[in-house]
């Protein structure tokens, strides 16, 4: 079976599939190889995890930089680089959501709040969720660098994905520092929201997938840059977008709760561009409430609907479409392989115009 895509979403199905299957047969690897009966527990919760759901934007991403630069099928190595992505991706969830105190996960409790639960006669089992999922985070990003490394025959290969990865990990726990720092104390001024956006996202999930694919197909320093020409702009309108459905999605499409970025007073392009436009008395309103541990829903409605009357929603739907539109123009004239292309376009709407 060819996996060149012909079309996009059939091949996207294919290729979600592939990931899939490459990570249980790991755990199940995991699961048989150690004599720690307790390490059941932890399978079982990234079983979960990635049973409920999940756009696996970060292996596609991946497979589809490999296919910018190639047309030849992927050997095995490439599939491995992907799943590994969504292995991080675990750690990097399960440990946003302690640090952002999220209840609820692709529409399932978190997993500190799951290990809570199942520990409730600990004596303090809030933290004991708390210390035990950030055991279980540790524990997916040790295991996504062995699933990668599963087999020594690729070692030499493996040479072209070190910078890569190393970048990204970095970038990205730079990223969540980055966002921790500006929550609680939102201002009109949006520099800091751009940083945290560029480095918790746009390098994370999109720019720094497609260079894995790219570099392990052997592309050449100006395909990574069309890459990242069309990845940053694309990823801040992936973030924008996660910032929208966080203040005005539904919790049934996106598995997560619309309160929690206002309580926790996360710092956005969201609410700076509405803090600018405000009116003193809407200023008044959003520093009132945002970043209060107790934001009841009717504070929260009277937030949306001052980012409503300061044009800041459709300001940032504007935004949405201008680095959508630059993604893409970013590819017209890119020396990327034509059905890459014609994947990479799907996927920019595909990101940006979603509702979970
Ligand atoms: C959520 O990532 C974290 C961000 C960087 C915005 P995704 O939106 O890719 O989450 P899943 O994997 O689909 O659940
Ligand atoms: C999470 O960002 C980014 C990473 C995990 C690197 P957010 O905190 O904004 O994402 P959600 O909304 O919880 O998915
Ligand atoms: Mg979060
Ligand atoms: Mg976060």
């Amino acid at each position: 079976m060819t996996l060149s895509p012909p079309s996009p979403t059939a091949d996207t199905d294919q290729i979600r599939q592939k990931v899939d299957t490459l990570l249980e047969d790991f755990l199940h690897t995991q699961e048989n190889s150690a004599d720690l009966p307790e390490l059941d527990l932890f399978i079982g919760l990234l079983r979960d995890h990635l049973a409920a759901g999940g756009k696996r934007i970060r292996p596609l991403m991946c497979i589809t930089g490999w296919y910018t630069a190639t047309d030849q099928e992927p050997p095995p190595l490439i599939y491995r680089a992907a799943a590994s992505l969504e292995l991080f991706h675990a750690f990097a969830l399960i440990h946003d959501d302690i640090m952002d105190d999220s209840a609820t996960r692709r529409g399932r409790p978190t997993a500190h709040r799951a290990l809570a639960a199942l520990h409730a006669h600990h004596p303090d089992p809030d933290t004991f969720g708390i210390n035990a999922a950030i055991l279980l985070g540790d524990l997916a990003f040790g295991w996504s660098y062995d699933l990668l490394h599963a087999t020594s025959t690729d070692a030499g290969n493996l040479t072209a994905t070190w910078p890569v990865l190393n970048a990204l990990r970095t970038e990205t726990l730079i990223g969540q520092y980055l966002d921790l720092h500006a929550a609680g104390q939102p201002t009109p001024d949006a520099t800091l929201p751009w940083r945290v956006i560029r480095y918790k996202t746009a390098k994370y999930t999109i720019e720094r997938p497609l260079h894995l694919g790219a570099s392990l197909a052997g592309a050449d320093p100006d395909l990574l840059t069309t890459l990242t020409a069309y990845a940053l702009p694309l990823g801040e309108a992936f973030q924008l977008r996660d910032d929208l459905l966080g203040v005005f999605g539904d919790p049934q499409h996106t598995g997560k709760s619309t309160l929690e970025d206002l309580r926790d007073g996360k710092h956005t392009v969201l609410i700076a561009t509405a803090l600018a436009r405000a009116t003193p008395a809407q200023q008044h309103l959003l520093l009132s409430h945002l970043g209060t541990p107790q934001l009841t829903p009717t504070a929260a409605t009277a937030i949306r609907d001052v980012l409503e009357a300061t044009g800041a929603r459709d300001i940032v739907e504007q935004m949405i479409r201008d680095r959508c539109h630059r993604a893409l123009e970013a590819l017209q004239h890119a020396p990327v392989q034509p059905q890459a292309k014609t994947h990479l376009q799907q996927m920019a709407r595909r990101l940006t115009d979603r509702i979970s």
